[in-house]
């Protein structure tokens, strides 16, 4: 379990499980109205919230965001949510309606597209991704005035891994995508007629932090990132489209 601060009040918790040799990194915005990205599984609950309670009055804790309803992004949300009084889900509608609301203890708060809501000094817009990295809800916060995207699977490197780096995560990226599609994790990352549209979307944002949920967090140029990503994505999964044919 680590703790790094990886741009200015955002925080990567990590945890590794070497038996699967994957981290499982959780984001928490210190602000007046903190906001924890990637609830984290239920196993992890007591180690994670012991790091959350670190950085914030978990009292003070305000927004639960996650990119879709998987357990590693959401499966402690009502653990959260029996300590924090405060706190409140949010998410997309299609997140809302199809899973969250069903599952948690408090509604979600639901944001539509593209719009934005402020925690204090940082301000967040939701940006829906269907099937981006995978699920139907999924959907990823932009951090605007730090410029930090929380992209969820993208970018996904299996092993332990710095908290940050400011090189290139392509070939790391390609590589973690090789090795899925070889294994029992294949199909893990689906590619769709909308996966290079909505990546595009993402690089328009210019993102200079990407906050990685499994592996580093990158610090550089985020557009040039998202549209490497792309081709990585299109020419693993989907290689007869990236000959043309
Ligand atoms: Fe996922
Ligand atoms: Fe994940």
């Amino acid at each position: 379990m680590t703790t790094d601060e990886i741009a200015p009040d955002i925080f990567r918790i990590s945890v590794y499980v070497p038996e699967i040799n994957l981290q499982f990194n959780h984001f928490v915005i210190r602000d007046e109205e903190p906001l924890l990205f990637h609830t984290g599984l239920n196993a992890m609950f007591p180690a994670v919230e012991a790091a959350v309670r670190k950085l914030i009055d978990i009292n003070k804790l305000r927004w639960i965001g996650f990119s879709h309803f998987e357990s590693d992004e959401c499966g402690a949300l009502n653990r959260w949510l029996e300590i924090a009084p405060n706190a409140e889900p949010v998410c997309g509608l299609i997140g809302a309606l199809v899973s969250v609301n069903d599952f948690s203890n408090k509604p979600a708060r639901v944001v539509t597209a593209n719009e934005t809501f402020a925690t204090g000094q940082h301000r967040f817009r939701f940006i829906p991704t269907p099937h981006v990295p995978h699920g139907w809800d999924a959907g990823v916060l932009f951090e605007e005035s730090r410029k930090t995207l929380l992209c969820s699977d993208l970018f996904h490197q299996w092993g332990e891994m710095k908290p940050l780096t400011h090189s290139s995560l392509t070939e790391r990226a390609r590589d973690a995508l090789v090795q899925s599609e070889a294994g029992p994790f294949a199909n893990y990352v689906p590619y769709t007629h909308h996966t290079g549209r909505i990546l595009e979307e993402l690089a328009q944002l210019q993102p200079t932090t990407l906050a990685v949920m499994h592996g580093s967090s990158y610090s550089g140029d985020g557009a040039k990132a998202l549209r490497e990503l792309s081709v990585v994505m299109r020419e693993v999964l989907c290689p007869d489209a990236a000959r043309g044919k």
